[in-house]
């Protein structure tokens, strides 16, 4: 069974008062619209089909991608009508309607709608509402079966009565879809070309409408304005945090802890509070990463601990390293196993070798540091000239003194060693000292300067 999607993304988002246009409203760092595409594409389809109106530009400038085919609807005149803006280009069996501003469906919801629907049956996703107020109330003759979806402004009182909400996700055959849309009329309480009338003839041309339920109706939850944004950010999070637990995760708190992108854990990780891990994180078994820490696209091996208020940016950090609190590790940088970086460290595009240390207040950036290598505190590499940079080398079990200019290019061999306050601007050869350091000389009876006095 061929399947095309269909994603409506062409409304303006007024209550959002916003000049980003709404479906790109992030949620979990990726933006609403993002995420039903994400949703979307685990559905293998042979295309999506994107309705942009407001914003267009900007949207397909964000979104672009092969499989994507953005469909400008130029007035939105209601949801049947941005569906019919795709129609030319349907093709499949099975088309499925989704919404850029509903972007926390599951994949698996999706997959029971579309086992519903058949050359002569829809699926219809609806959900049990408290209140449900604003949402099309789905219709049901005295078998129980669905005859049509009404509109609350268009709905009497026993109609609006109705608990039972429609989501606006359906499926439907593809062959029939075009007929359908095209026989939409607005004749209604708002003047618009309704989806939800499709219901009601496709009735009447003898299919049955099967419904189905999500098991949790925030996946239903749409975002209007930044209240309901937020919801839907806290509801992410708490799904994300559940999931983390259930492969071996302790979270701290899972109300504080957020991820915006895609993470993979190992078993007994710890995670301390105000943790954001971002884009692509690999955590491998025993990690601990105390609060307050930022990690986006790292890599921590077996055994990584990272103390308080640390931020990672595409760093490597090997098995058995630690760094922090308050490191920085910043791209291209990358720690072999059981090498320590301390408090106030940068490091950007270095590698440490095994068990080497940088403990306290030090930059190190294009440097390749050998196994043991000890860096001084207060330590800093001059990598930069202005215009270029160039690269510090220290080999094996070099003792870097405290408080160096390193400055590059400069190459310091295995088993050599740097006079604390030293600025190391030649090569040190394999077991040399280097002291680069004005001599201290000590003058006698040093008479200091008096006040002058102004009168
Ligand atoms: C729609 C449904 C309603 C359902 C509700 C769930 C219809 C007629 N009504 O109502 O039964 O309970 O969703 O939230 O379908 N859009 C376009 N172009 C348009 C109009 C809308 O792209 O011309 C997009 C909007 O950007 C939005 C979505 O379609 O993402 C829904 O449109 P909206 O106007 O919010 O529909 P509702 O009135 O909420
Ligand atoms: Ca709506």
């Amino acid at each position: 069974m061929s399947l095309e999607i269909v994603i409506l993304a062409a409304g303006q988002g007024t209550r959002m008062r916003s000049a980003l246009p709404k479906v790109l409203h992030p949620v979990a760092g990726n933006s609403m619209l993002g995420h039903v595409i994400h949703s979307a594409r685990q559905l293998d389809p042979q295309r999506i089909h994107v309705v942009i109106g407001h914003g267009a530009d900007a949207v397909r400038e964000r979104l672009a991608a092969d499989d994507l085919n953005f469909v400008l609807q130029d007035k939105q005149l209601g949801t049947g009508h941005a569906v019919a803006q795709a129609v030319p280009f349907i093709t499949a069996d099975t088309v499925l309607i989704l919404y850029g501003d509903v972007p926390l469906i599951e994949v698996e919801t999706l997959q029971r709608l579309l086992q519903q629907v058949g050359p002569e049956q829809l699926g219809l996703l609806t959900v049990e509402l408290d209140d449900p107020t604003g949402y099309g109330r789905i219709v049901r003759d005295g078998n129980g079966k669905v005859t049509a979806i009404v509109e609350q402004k268009d709905a009497d009182e026993a109609t609006r009565a109705i608990t039972e909400g429609n989501t606006g996700i359906l499926a439907v055959p593809g062959k029939r879809l075009g007929d359908w849309t095209g026989r939409l009329s607005n004749n209604n309480a708002q003047g618009e070309y309704y989806l939800t009338d499709v219901i009601a003839m496709a009735v009447s041309d003898g299919l049955i409408v099967a419904t189905e339920q999500p098991h949790d109706a925030m996946e239903v939850q749409g975002a209007n304005d930044r209240k309901q944004l937020a919801e839907l950010e806290r509801h992410y999070q708490l799904r994300a945090g559940r999931r983390l637990m259930a492969q071996g995760v302790t979270l701290r708190d899972p109300a504080r802890f957020d991820v915006r992108g895609d993470v993979t854990v190992g078993r007994d990780v710890l995670i301390d509070i105000n943790v954001i891990l971002e884009g692509r994180v690999v955590i491998e078994d025993d990690v601990v990463i105390g609060p307050n820490c930022v990690i986006k696209d790292s890599t921590l091996r077996k055994g990584v601990v990272i103390k308080a208020n640390s931020h990672l940016d595409g760093a490597v950090m090997g098995e058995g390293s630690d760094a922090g609190p308050f490191a920085r590790l910043r791209p291209g940088t990358v720690l072999e196993a059981r090498a320590h970086v301390g408090n106030f460290v940068e490091l950007k595009n270095a590698h440490l070798g095994q068990g080497a240390k940088a403990g306290h207040l030090t930059y190190l950036g294009d440097a390749v540091i050998g196994a043991r290598t000890n860096i001084g505190a207060g330590t800093i590499t001059c990598n930069y000239d202005g215009v270029n940079k160039h690269k510090t080398v220290m080999g094996e079990d070099v003792f870097i003194g405290s408080n160096n200019s390193l400055v590059a290019p400069v190459d310091i061999s295995s088993g050599a060693t740097t006079a604390a306050g030293s600025t190391i601007t030649q090569d040190v050869a394999p077991a040399q000292l280097a002291v680069g350091r004005a001599r201290q000389k000590n003058i006698d009876g040093w008479k200091r300067p008096e006040k002058i006095s102004k009168g």
